[in-house]
């Protein structure tokens, strides 16, 4: 999907968007000239030993490459058969749904997101992959009952779901009632479900770091509240949190040294 492609319907390829920016740095279609000048001007800034729009890319794959671990930990340990992915974005790389099959071909996977453009594009780029046991589906994190309604008809919520919370919930303040939305969503699964939580960090002691996304926020017109480490663990409260705990990303059972990652916490819990 890029300007050789057919825009789809009711996209305007000349105003930036943010998923779409996220796509182009790791490497996918999905993005528009607009979006590549605006990722190159926003992250050009990026510290670290590889810096600018190259070291932005090296972290980015790095925090999505723990989606991949975790959601294979719990398609083959915790043989979790079914994945609701909320906020999941553009399907670029790394997907849940390749993810969990890499180890249960049979897994069923629904995304939502509540971007009717991220949506457009995904169903556009799944077109061949939606079948009965993969849905991508417009909700919103902050009204359960309506995603839950609109997962029904591809997963069955009498048996244990992996819910994946990943790049959620700091899009939430306090006062938005993040603990008790994710309350309701759990509700509705059974003992034995997951939750997979990733969230910018408060706590990060690299300045640097910490001016340059306040800078990235900026440009890319998007707040996020960052947590410390033991404000995500909260999140879990009541669940058993999977070792090795709320972690960096690139610390969640890593199969290699990682580089250095994003100000990122990453966890898996389990309800009881
Ligand atoms: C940065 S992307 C995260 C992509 C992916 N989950 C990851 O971590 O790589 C954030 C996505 O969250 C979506 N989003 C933000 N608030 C949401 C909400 N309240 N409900 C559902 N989706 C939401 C945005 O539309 C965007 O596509």
């Amino acid at each position: 999907m890029t300007e050789n492609n057919p825009v789809p319907a009711g996209i305007d390829p000349h105003v930036p968007h943010v998923p779409r920016i996220l796509d182009y740095l790791l490497g996918g279609t999905a993005n528009f000239e607009i979006d590549r000048i605006v990722a190159e001007r926003a992250f050009a800034a990026w510290p670290g030993e590889v810096g600018g729009v190259a070291g932005v890319r090296v972290d980015i794959h790095e925090a999505r490459d723990s989606l991949r671990r975790i959601v294979g930990h719990l398609a083959g340990e915790c043989g979790i058969r079914q994945f609701l992915d909320i906020a999941s974005g553009l399907p670029t790389m790394n997907n849940t749904h390749e993810a969990a099959r890499a180890v249960a071909p049979g897994c069923r996977v629904v995304y939502v997101d509540n971007d009717p453009i991220v949506v457009t594009h995904a169903q556009h780029l799944l077109s061949s992959e939606i079948d009965k046991r993969t849905a991508f589906v417009q909700g919103d994190f902050r009204d359960p009952q309506d995603l839950l309604r609109k997962a029904a008809g591809t997963l069955d919520f009498t048996e244990p779901v992996g819910v994946i919370l990943y790049g959620m919930l700091h899009f939430l303040a306090d006062s938005d009632g993040p603990d008790r939305l994710l309350d309701e969503l759990l509700a509705a699964v059974p003992t034995g479900s997951y939750v997979a939580v990733s969230h910018f960090a408060r706590d990060d002691e690299d300045t640097a770091m910490n001016a340059t996304l306040h800078a990235m926020d900026q440009q890319m017109g998007e707040a996020v509240v960052r947590r410390t480490r033991g404000e995500v663990e909260k999140f879990f409260n009541g669940m058993d949190i999977v070792e090795p705990g709320v972690v960096r990303t690139n610390e969640w059972r890593p199969e290699a040294h990682g580089p250095r990652p994003l100000p990122m916490w990453c966890g898996v819990a389990r309800k009881r």
